[in-house]
């Protein structure tokens, strides 16, 4: 494992307004440590109060962070959580997906909270040819799709991965936007591709509806075009304090999640590498929440089909930010978080929601897997074959029984809850260094 370059204490002050420590100065990244949703919203948020920068690596509006600040609930899916703080400066990477209709929405929060941003030229827009492959594709595999957000990423990936994409930047100027869309005669490729879907093929956009639609944009982001890795360079050598925000988690990872059940980009340290080229964070902090979540479709092992699961759900507000969907929900799965923090880089932990679990008499861990008949290797990947049909070894553990949101500090946690809390700390091998015990910014212990 990297070691990590920071104390403990340095990086408790992140989550703290007051603290004899003051936050590293450089670069530290957050990235979810599971399928998604893990809570990173409230963590970053908690962090972005120490940061000069926040800057979103990957993804696209597929992702959604709830922030609650005070009795105001902010949903972003594009911009950085930094956006709710005054002065905070957000960067939109290169390796992002831009989709401009919910720029547009949240941009106005950025100006509601007085904040910064600025966009990557380089980066890829997601124009209406990739919303439609994505729902045409969705709706005719039936039973086998699978369970996309339908905001068009994966098709706008593939166009990156292929090199036929809109560049925020050509949104200067209708004309290069057109050129983008016709060279190497990209519509009329995609126009044939739709004929497979021809239920849906009156549908499909014409050269004019993309370039209109995308055009109206061009007022929103004319002003915020940057250049971002010059400027991440630029504060790196002014030792700024610069947050490099995740976007969904390393089990969907385009290369290390469960193959075609992931999203179309990176989602671990790896990325911030790939599309900022940065590879010295301080630490790389993952975010597990203290159970299971997975919403779209691919392999679960902890998922319950009970009315447990459903208690989870209703507790935890288990619905999309996204899409509004039921979540699926299952214990949670030590065996895929020590997967997910090696094959992330994940250097530190941490574990939200454990508040939720205060309703349960009995907690039960998957440690390990038994899969073919025979246990899970520790450094196995954890490919779809291999999560399919993994058959989760389960511990137990007594609850609590008491409530835990007015904790602050993990010392003053109940014993059963500090038992869950080594247990992770001990199968993982990573540090839990904060621990969410309720949804307001100040509902947190620190480990
Ligand atoms: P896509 O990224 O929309 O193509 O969806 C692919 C899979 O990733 C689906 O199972 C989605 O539900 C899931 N997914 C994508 N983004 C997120 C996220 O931010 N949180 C949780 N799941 C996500
Ligand atoms: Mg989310």
């Amino acid at each position: 494992m990297r070691k990590a370059t920071v104390s403990d204490r340095e990086l408790h002050a992140l989550f703290q307004t007051t603290c004899d420590y003051t936050p590293p100065r450089g670069s530290i990244t957050l990235i979810g440590a599971q399928w998604g949703d893990e809570g990173k919203g409230k963590v970053i948020d908690l962090m972005t109060g120490h940061a000069d920068i926040v800057a979103r690596f990957g993804g696209g509006a597929n992702a959604g962070h709830t922030i609650y600040v005070k009795d105001k609930k902010y949903v972003t899916h594009i911009l950085p959580s930094g956006i709710v703080r005054r002065g905070v400066i957000n960067l939109v990477g290169p390796g992002v997906v831009i989709d401009l209709g919910a720029l547009r929405t949240e941009l106005e929060i950025v100006n509601a909270c007085q904040s910064q941003v600025y966009l990557d030229r380089s980066a890829t827009v997601v124009h209406k040819i990739h919303r439609w492959f994505d729902a045409a594709r969705e709706a005719a595999a039936r039973d086998l799709n699978l369970g996309t957000t339908k905001r068009g990423i994966g098709p706008a990936y593939e166009d990156l991965a292929s090199r036929r994409t809109v560049k925020l930047g050509d949104l200067l100027n209708a004309d290069r936007v057109r050129k983008a869309l016709t060279e190497r005669s990209y519509h009329e490729e995609k126009r044939a591709a739709a004929t497979a879907y021809p239920d849906m093929l009156d549908t499909f956009p014409t050269l004019d509806d993309i370039i209109d639609d995308l055009m109206a944009y061009q007022r929103d982001i004319r002003d915020l075009l940057d250049d971002t890795r010059e400027r991440i360079a630029l504060a790196q050598i002014e030792q700024k304090r610069i947050l490099f925000e995740g976007a969904q988690g390393v089990m969907l990872d385009i290369f290390q999640g469960s193959q075609p059940y992931t999203t179309s980009s990176g989602c671990t340290h790896g990325a911030v590498g790939a599309t900022f080229g940065v590879y010295d964070s301080l630490a790389v902090i993952g975010v597990a929440k203290a159970y299971a979540t997975r919403v779209g479709l691919g392999p679960f092992p902890t998922e319950l089909h009970d009315e447990t699961g459903e208690r989870m759900r209703q507790l935890g507000h288990e619905f999309g930010s996204t899409t509004g969907r039921p979540r699926r929900c299952g214990w949670l799965d030590l065996a895929a978080l020590k997967y997910a923090a090696r094959i992330g880089g994940i250097t530190h932990l941490v574990i939200t929601k454990l508040d939720i679990l205060s309703a349960f008499d009995t907690i039960k861990v998957c440690t390990g897997y038994t899969f073919e008949n025979r246990p899970v290797r520790d450094n196995e990947t954890l490919t779809n074959r291999v999560l399919s049909e993994a058959v989760p070894n389960y511990v137990e553990l007594p609850g609590w029984n008491e409530p835990i949101d007015e904790v602050r500090d993990v010392v003053d946690l109940p014993h059963q809850a500090r038992r869950l809390i080594d247990l992770i700390e001990l199968e993982t091998e990573r540090r839990v260094i904060a621990i969410g015990v309720g949804q307001e910014r100040e509902q947190i212990a620190i480990a």
